[in-house]
C-alpha cells in the first residue's frame, strides 16, 4: 500500500511574514489528513515554515537543491544547507526550472543524486509541453526524462524518490488532464520505472499529478489507481483550497 502524499509547490510566492499567516489558517485545517502532507517553500521560509510546523503533520520541504556538496557555485543552495533548517524534501527538476533556467535531464540527474545520498527526500518532476502531446510524443518523452532522470540512482535510493507527473500544458493553466489520461501517463511512467528497477519497487513508488489540481477536481485525480498523491502550485496559496485537497474525498471504495 502506497501512502498518497499531497504537496504545495508555492513557487516563488509568499515573504516569511506571508508564510507564518498561510501556515497557522493551514495547520488546523489539515491536522486529521489521512495522507502525507508537505508544502515547499521559498528558501528563505524555510526556517519559518520548519518553526511553525514542529509538532504539526506538515513536513517542509525546498523547491531545488545544488548538485554540489559546496563551493563556487553562486545562487545555489547545498542539500546540507537545507537540511540545517530541518526541511526534508527537495523539487527537482520543475517545469519551470527546465523553461527558464536551463535545467536539463543531466542537471536533474546530478541533483537528485546528491539530495538522495545526502538523506533528502526528492520530488522528481516530469511531463511534456503541449505540443509533445499534440506530437504524441508524451510517452518518449517521459521515458527519456526518467531514463536519464534517474542514472546511478539505486532501488535503495528510489525509496526516498516521488515522482511528479505534471503535464507543462496543464501548469497553471486551469487545464487539467482529465483523471483517465492522467492515469494513463501515470500508469505508463509506472511501467517504466518497473523496467529500470522491477516490480516490487514500481509499486512502492509514490507517483503525484500536477497541473491545475485544485478542491474542484481532487477526489476524481486521488481516485486514479496509480494516482498517489498531487503536487498543488496556485490551490497550494490558499489555505482552504489546499486544505480541501489535502481532505480529498476517497472514491477508490
Ligand atoms: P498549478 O497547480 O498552479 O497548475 O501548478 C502545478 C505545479 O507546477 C506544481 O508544481
Amino acid at each position: 500500500m502506497r501512502k498518497p502524499i499531497i504537496a504545495g509547490n508555492w513557487k516563488m510566492n509568499n515573504t516569511v511574514s506571508q508564510t507564518s499567516a498561510l501556515l497557522n489558517q493551514l495547520i488546523p485545517l489539515v491536522k486529521d489528513a489521512a495522507c502525507e502532507v508537505v508544502v515547499c517553500v521559498p528558501f528563505t521560509s524555510l526556517f519559518e515554515a520548519v518553526r511553525l510546523t514542529k509538532g504539526t503533520n506538515i513536513a517542509v520541504g525546498a523547491q531545488n537543491v545544488a548538485w554540489a556538496e559546496k563551493g563556487a557555485f553562486t545562487g545555489e543552495i547545498s542539500a546540507d544547507m537545507l537540511i540545517e533548517t530541518g526541511a526534508k524534501y527537495a523539487v527537482i527538476g520543475h517545469s519551470e526550472r527546465r523553461q527558464y533556467f536551463g535545467e536539463t535531464d543531466e542537471s536533474v540527474n546530478k541533483r537528485l543524486n546528491t539530495a538522495v545520498g545526502k538523506g533528502l527526500k526528492a520530488i522528481v518532476c516530469v511531463g511534456e509541453t503541449l505540443a509533445e502531446r499534440e506530437g504524441g510524443i508524451t510517452e518518449k518523452v517521459v521515458k527519456a526524462q526518467i531514463e536519464n532522470g534517474f542514472k546511478g540512482v539505486s532501488a535503495a535510493d528510489l525509496q526516498s524518490v516521488i515522482l511528479a507527473y505534471e503535464p507543462v500544458w496543464a501548469i497553471g493553466t486551469g487545464k487539467t488532464a482529465t483523471p483517465q489520461d492522467a492515469q494513463n501517463t501515470v500508469s505508463y511512467i509506472r511501467g517504466v520505472f518497473t523496467s529500470l528497477y522491477g516490480t516490487q519497487n514500481a509499486n512502492a513508488l509514490r507517483i503525484q499529478y500536477g497541473g491545475s489540481m485544485n478542491a474542484a477536481n481532487a477526489d476524481e485525480l486521488m481516485a486514479q489507481p496509480d494516482i498517489d498523491g498531487g503536487l498543488i502550485g496556485g490551490a497550494s496559496l490558499n489555505a482552504a483550497d489546499f486544505a480541501r485537497v489535502v481532505m480529498y474525498k476517497n472514491l477508490r471504495g
